[in-house]
């Protein structure tokens, strides 16, 4: 067993030659670089028939592409590269790692291959002996659903330790989805009406205003509920809705959000509207007949003493008319209305917008100027500069690289998330055509009460005479 103090050291991708190294990880080998935090080996490996000089252009690129290359940095990173060229199922691939890794006594090995390489790859390790003393990290999707997620933990736990265990959803490492945390146990105002009698309703939405980007192949396999409802919106929910950990170590944390996980009731076929939008079908990689949905609107019910009957409703779409991740918290309208007749919905909120702009804000009413006791709405808004922030994956990858697995996923939570979902997989029935642009089918306006309604989440404005709140930016 790695001991959570033990710092790896040396860094192992698997999957060097492919997109995401392109794209995420050697940004963010570059950024860790760059804070002193990557001082040792880091091994590629890939089977691609390329050399090191290749693997060290393809990096090049890479920042490039990222929109940065540091040299003093990007020339560190060539001189602790190393490259192995070789097949994934054969031991020799593994003798080459175990001589490269010589000296180092806690290697960490990332797994940025497709998951149906993940068991061999473990296998290996393990039979190996790089698996010995060393951590691991695991892309996302982390099975297909709760069997296969079951029996990728079974795999894993065969060769590591739990705590050396490091399954990752990058919206964790988002700065913004880690501030909804910091903001509901660090401020007293919220908790009294953080609950069941305050709350009418939670809304989150994940818009995306792009198809599936060429991806079609892979989205085919997975689909909106797999591919972001069941890691990072279920993982964003547990962080609004558990109660507050006992400590601020990653233990506490992730009992508090198992308890919350489980609390979360199984999704039942009515409960889930699930679209597709007009031209999906055409996109390299799509069956002609794909019924895979790129767009669902679901009611989530979380039976636990805080929010028994609060209905958490979550919505996820690509071709939607806005690319924009967002969270209203409606309250309750107050119990007698003395002032005007009526009280609009959605009048007394917290709104959380965590990407691609990071606002919080409260929805109040007030005395609109007048003899007359009628009223207005308005905001009360807290913005963010996110320019100077890590990225989630160089985030991630620091945690991991340090044993810090606060912003990792635990085995159970992994397979209560599947549990919530697996009921509303692969469902017998057609999807509902939307056009591109739009909020999805009609029918996922019966997700939500009539009074309700979804709350789109809109282009942030952004004031003229902006200032910085104190203590935010
Ligand atoms: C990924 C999904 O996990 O998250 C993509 O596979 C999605 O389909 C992406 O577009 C969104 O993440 P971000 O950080 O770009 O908002």
């Amino acid at each position: 067993m790695t001991p959570a103090s033990h710092s790896s050291d040396a860094f192992v991708f698997f999957g060097a030659t492919g997109d995401l190294a392109y794209k995420k990880i050697f940004p963010a080998l570059q950024a860790l670089i760059r804070r002193g935090e990557l001082d040792m080996p880091v091994i590629g490996i890939a089977k691609a028939g390329w050399t090191l000089e290749q693997l060290r252009q393809r990096a090049r690129e890479s920042l490039e592409h990222a929109g940065e290359v540091d040299e003093q940095a990007y020339a560190q990173l060539c001189r602790r590269l190393h490259y192995i060229d070789g097949d994934y199922a054969d031991p020799d691939t593994f003798r080459k790692l175990g001589k490269a890794l010589a000296g180092a006594m806690h290697p960490l090995h990332y797994l940025a291959i497709p998951p149906s390489l993940f068991p061999s790859v473990i296998k290996q390790l393990a039979e190996s002996g790089c698996a010995r003393d060393a951590r691991v990290v695991v892309e996302k999707p982390f099975g297909r659903d709760l069997a296969s997620a079951r029996a990728l933990n079974r795999v894993l736990h065969g060769a590591f330790e739990e705590s050396s265990i490091f399954r990752i959803d990058h919206y964790l490492g988002k700065e913004a989805v880690q501030n909804l945390l910091y903001f509901r146990f660090a401020n007293t105002f919220l908790e009294p009406v953080w609950n069941r009698d305050y709350v009418q309703s939670v809304q989150i939405t994940m818009a995306e205003d792009f198809g599936v980007q060429g991806r079609g192949g892979f989205y085919e396999e997975t689909g909106a509920l797999r591919d972001v409802v069941q890691n990072h919106l279920l993982q964003v929910t547990a962080l609004l809705a558990m109660d507050a950990p006992v400590g601020h170590d990653a233990a506490s944390l992730r009992a508090e959000k198992l308890r919350l996980f489980r609390g979360m009731r199984p999704l039942r076929p009515d409960d889930v509207v699930r679209g597709q939008f007009d031209g999906y079908r055409d996109e390299p990689g799509v069956a002609k007949d794909s019924n895979v949905e790129t767009f669902a609107a679901l009611r989530l019910h979380i039976d636990t003493w805080r929010w028994a009957g609060v209905p958490f409703y979550i919505r996820a779409g690509k071709s939607l008319p806005v690319t924009a991740t967002e969270i209203l918290v409606d309250l309750k309208v107050p119990p007698l209305a003395i002032f005007d007749t009526i009280e609009p919905p959605q009048s007394n909120y917290f709104r959380f917008r965590l990407s691609p702009e990071v606002v919080l804000s409260t929805g109040a009413r007030v005395k609109r100027p007048g003899e007359d006791m009628r009223g207005q709405s308005v905001e009360l808004v807290a913005r963010r500069d996110i320019t100077d922030q890590q990225t989630p994956y160089e985030r991630l990858l620091g945690d991991a690289l340090r044993g810090d697995a606060s912003l990792f996923t635990s085995d159970e939570s992994v397979e209560a998330a599947w549990a919530v979902v697996d009921p509303v997989l692969d469902l017998d029935m057609p999807v509902l055509p939307y056009a591109p642009g739009s909020w999805g089918p009609a029918a996922a306006a019966g997700v939500v009460t009539e009074l309700e309604g979804w709350h789109d989440p809109a282009p942030e404005p952004i004031p003229e005479n902006a200032t910085t709140p104190p203590g935010v930016g």
